[in-house]
């Protein structure tokens, strides 16, 4: 049968609000701490990443017994995302973020079909605000707001040295992805007469989800990262490019990324925006590829 496709989004955005519950008594109570580091000092989990992913995934099976389920603490690398129709779920996405109470975290929730994100709903609980989108049918903020806003954000970005960029460092501190990362920071934020874009800052916020969001709302212009997961961005990636953004590779040359790459980069709608000359120029910066 044919998924229906605003059954699914009214459903995600219920289970968003459940787990937007869970978060914040969790920060109100003082019991948001690591429980353990998967990699490094950089890459955490918490209890409560266990347990609102259980929540979501039992309540997404009981109703959807047919669709795949894929979650950031359950992934078993043994099973890549298929064709199938299949929820990808990050129960907390800014977990760092979570566990210092600096309210930058979210319930990211995403469905996609021929590995095609195609509908996706984000919940940031300490803002109470809820980006929400199906394929084809126009992104929205709480429901109701269409994106991107109206406001002076639409005018085109006239080019990088106005560009206000997400980037995130994550959790590999050495080898040659940190090394194209770090050099690639340098040269977008250099002088042009030294040979950089001189872009106008950097923000490094800790939730990819979060980051495709404000792009995808105008409060930021690009977001490059390399290193994350489907998870992070399934949901946000309707919600982007529903609102006139788009998304490409964050490698030089990958005009059609795909939502397990692991690299991306993210560039907001505007009218007449360049986006592509955008990405072109963007590309040019990168210093080396990145082998995710
Ligand atoms: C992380 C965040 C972070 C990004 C990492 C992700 P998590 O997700 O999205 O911004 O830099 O690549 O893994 O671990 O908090 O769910």
């Amino acid at each position: 049968t044919t998924p229906d496709l605003k059954e699914i989004h009214d459903f995600l955005v219920s289970l968003a609000f459940k787990a937007g519950d869970i978060i914040t008594n969790a920060i109100l109570d003082n019991n948001n701490s690591e429980t353990g580091s998967k990699k490094n000092s950089a890459d955490l989990v918490t209890e409560y990443d266990r347990a609102v992913e259980n929540m979501i995934s039992t309540s997404l099976k009981a109703k959807y017994p047919d669709y795949e389920f894929h979650g950031e603490e359950t992934y078993d690398p043994t099973r890549p995302l298929t064709e199938a129709p299949t929820f990808i779920v990050d129960p907390i996405d800014g977990t760092i973020n979570f566990i210092h109470s600096f309210p930058y975290a979210c319930v990211s929730l995403g469905f996609a079909i021929n590995r095609i994100p195609t509908v996706g709903v984000v919940y940031n609980p300490s803002t109470k605000t809820l980006y929400s989108a199906i394929k084809g049918q126009g992104a929205f903020r709480n429901q109701e707001t269409r994106l991107p806003l109206k406001g002076d954000y639409v005018e085109p970005l006239s080019g990088l040295p106005n560009a206000l960029v997400s980037i995130e460092w994550g959790s590999d501190r050495s080898g040659p992805n940190w090394e194209t990362k770090v050099r690639t920071f340098e040269k977008l934020g250099q002088s042009k007469e030294d040979g950089g874009a001189m872009v106008r800052s950097f923000r490094s916020l800790g939730s990819a989800a979060l980051n495709l969001c404000s792009v995808a709302e105008g409060t930021m212009d690009l977001y490059w990262e390399g290193g994350c997961w489907e998870w992070d961005v399934c949901a946000a990636w309707v919600i982007l490019t529903e609102a006139g953004g788009i998304i490409v590779d964050g490698n030089p040359g990958g005009w059609e990324p795909s939502v397990d790459g692991r690299r991306y980069l993210a560039i907001r709608g505007a009218p007449e925006a360049g986006q592509k000359e955008l990405v072109e120029e963007f590309w040019s910066y990168i210093q080396g590829r990145l082998e995710y």
